[in-house]
Formats: structure tokens, sequence, C-alpha cells
């Protein structure tokens, strides 16, 4: 008796459950807004599969845990095992915004589901950023030496405490790693990033955190074409990589049809790149102010003694020229 009551309400639940899943599809604009809609559904949702499970392990009738063969979906995605092992290589992938809904049904297509600035609107920047994690992840599948860093931090005060990185992290687990989950378990987020430097930066430092400190033999970078400057003669020489190699992603190769404005993205580049010329450690009023306002949880950034052999990079302010530490791939070719 008290097994049917059970198995009946779990049954019931279960239907809600799913119910729930149809209103979110069309409810998402609206919980949006609130906030923290998803979150209670999910909660809601989750409920009957442990439920079952609990019961499963009291009873251990075997009706009932094979009953529990459908958790619900955010329960069901394999888990690679993180195995960095052997690592040589670094793809990063530069982070620009966060994901903001829970369902990531439509990250491609939709702003809503991105915290994005006024200007990054309507531009079918969804579809773009996904196509920079979709590189990251076949280019990482395509050299099994490869440490893929998805790197951003917690940006906005508005978006809650997630990271861009982990928004990118989850974006490929979506899509199932477009084909290549093995990728997963050389796949790690660098979640203190403010800005394309330390994009660079910090996944150096991480990727010593994860190898044992040792340092990429070579290092790729997956970002918009028009920010090759940026990263390949700024960011690359300040850091002196001998090996970088820049991957220019095109949004109007990613979608024809995109309404991506390259003559407003160019000109605003043009001011960025300026300021990284004339301070290229991001350290100067200008930038430190722009750092300052995409850290509104006030991070530290926790990398200095993570990895030694690169600290005075971490610290180090003014021209590049004066940077005059050696660096742990100075002598790698
Ligand atoms: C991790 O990967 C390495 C090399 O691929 C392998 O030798 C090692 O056993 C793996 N470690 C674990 C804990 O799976
Ligand atoms: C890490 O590096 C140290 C020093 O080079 C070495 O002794 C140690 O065996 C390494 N550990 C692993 C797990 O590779
Ligand atoms: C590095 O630069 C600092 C300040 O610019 C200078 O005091 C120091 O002597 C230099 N060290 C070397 C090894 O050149």
């Amino acid at each position: 008796m008290v097994l049917r009551a059970i198995i009946t309400s779990q049954q019931q639940q279960r239907r809600h459950g799913v119910e729930d899943e149809e209103e979110e599809e069309e409810g998402e604009e609206e919980d949006l807004e609130r906030g923290g809609g998803d979150r209670k559904k999910a909660r809601r949702r989750a409920r009957p599969w442990w439920m079952l499970v609990v019961a499963g392990l009291f009873f251990g009738g075997s009706a009932i845990t094979s009953r529990a063969e459908a958790p619900p979906s955010s329960y069901q995605k394999p888990v690679v095992a993180f195995n960095a092992t052997g690592v040589e290589n670094l793809v990063m992938v530069a982070g620009h915004a966060v994901t903001i809904t829970e369902s990531l049904n439509g990250v491609d297509r939709n702003d809503r589901h991105w915290y994005l600035l006024d200007y990054q609107r309507g531009k079918d920047l969804p579809g773009e950023f996904v196509a920079h994690v979709r590189k990251g992840v076949e280019m990482a599948h395509e050299d099994e030496r490869a440490l893929l860093v998805f790197s951003g931090g917690q940006t906005r005060s508005d978006a809650g405490p997630r990271s861009e990185a982990q928004s990118y992290y989850f974006i490929a687990e979506h899509f199932g790693w477009w084909g290549h989950p093995d990728v997963a378990a050389r796949t790690a987020t660098e979640e203190f990033a403010r800005d394309s430097f330390e994009n660079v930066l910090f996944s150096l430092c991480r990727f010593a955190e994860i190898a044992n400190d040792t340092y990429p033999r070579r290092v790729a970078v997956v970002s918009f074409d028009f920010k090759r400057r940026r990263f390949a003669d700024v960011h690359a020489k300040a850091l002196r990589l001998p090996n970088f190699r820049y991957v220019p992603m095109n949004p109007h190769e990613t979608n024809p049809e995109s309404r991506f404005d390259r003559r407003e993205a160019e000109d605003g580049e043009r001011r960025t790149l300026r300021t990284f010329l004339r301070d290229p450690f991001g350290c100067g009023r200008v930038l430190a102010r722009k750092r300052q306002s995409r850290d509104p949880f006030r991070r530290s950034v926790p990398y200095g003694p993570r990895c030694p052999a690169m600290a005075p990079l971490l610290t180090h302010c003014g021209p590049t020229a004066s940077f005059n530490h050696t660096l742990p791939w100075d002598n790698t070719s």
C-alpha cells in the first residue's frame, strides 16, 4: 500500500514535471524578467527523480528502481572525468558574455539567453559566441595534446555570479561537444579574466596549474577576426609568446545573414587597441577602471602563487620593453 502510494505520487509529480518543462519553453521570456523562476522549476523537476532513488534504496524493489531510469534532463548528461594528463598545447576561447537561462535550448539563436549590453543586442551574437565554443572544441579534438580553456570572469552584476567561462563550458556540454565528448576531459575554465589580455595571461597560469607547472608549447586563441591585432600584435608580444596562433572568427562566415555590424565593431576595436598599445599590461587608469567595472562581485585574482614562474607578469605594469624578467617559455621554439 505504502509502495503504491509512493509510486502514484511520483507518477503525478513526474507528469507535472513534464508539464513544467513544456511551460518553460513558452514562458522563458517571462522567466528572464522575473529571474529565479527557472531555478524553482528545476527544483520541482528534480523531486521525482531523487524521491524514486530514495524509495528504491529504502524498499530495494526492482519495480521502483526501474522507474528511476528517466531522471530529469538536467541529470542525464554524461560526465567525462577531467584528466588533462600530458597536455602540451593551449587552446583558449575568449569569453564575451554570460548566459542567464538554465535551459540552453536556443542559446545559439536568442539574445534573451544572454546578458548582453545594449550595443550587443540584435546583432546575432549568440550564434557567433556558440561558433567560438565549437571552434575551440574542434581544435582540441584535432590535437589530443591540447588543453581547451574557456576564459572569462563573472563580469556582470545583473547576471549573478555566473562566469563567461562556465557559460561557454555548459554550451559545449549542451551541444554534446559536437560529437567529441572526449574533449571534456581536457577542458577547463578560467573564471577571473576581465579583459582580453587577462584571458591570455590567466589561461597560461591555469595551464601551469593543471599541467604540473609546465607551460604550453603552442598557444592558440579563438576570437573575433577584428581583434586579431590586439591579441597577436599586442598581448602575445607583451607576454613574449613564441608559438602564438590567432584563430580569427568572422561572424558573416558563421552566418551570412548575420546582423553583426562590422563597421561599428571595428571602430570600437580601434579605440581599445590604441589603449592597449599605450598600456599593454592593462593596468593604467582607463583599463584598470574597465577591469574594476567587470568585477562586480570583487573576485580577487588568485593566480600569483599558482604559477610562480610567470608570477612577475601578473604584477608588471608599464611598457612591454620594461618587462625584463625571464619567462618559462623564453627558450622554447
Ligand atoms: C589520465 O590519462 C592518462 C593518459 O591518457 C592515463 O595514463 C591515466 O591513467 C589517466 N588517469 C586517470 C585517473 O584516469
Ligand atoms: C610533476 O613535476 C615534478 C617536477 O618536475 C615531477 O617530479 C613529478 O613527477 C610530476 N608529477 C606528475 C604527476 O607528472
Ligand atoms: C630590470 O628593470 C628594472 C627597472 O626597470 C631595473 O632596475 C633592473 O636592473 C632590470 N634588471 C635587469 C636584469 O635588467
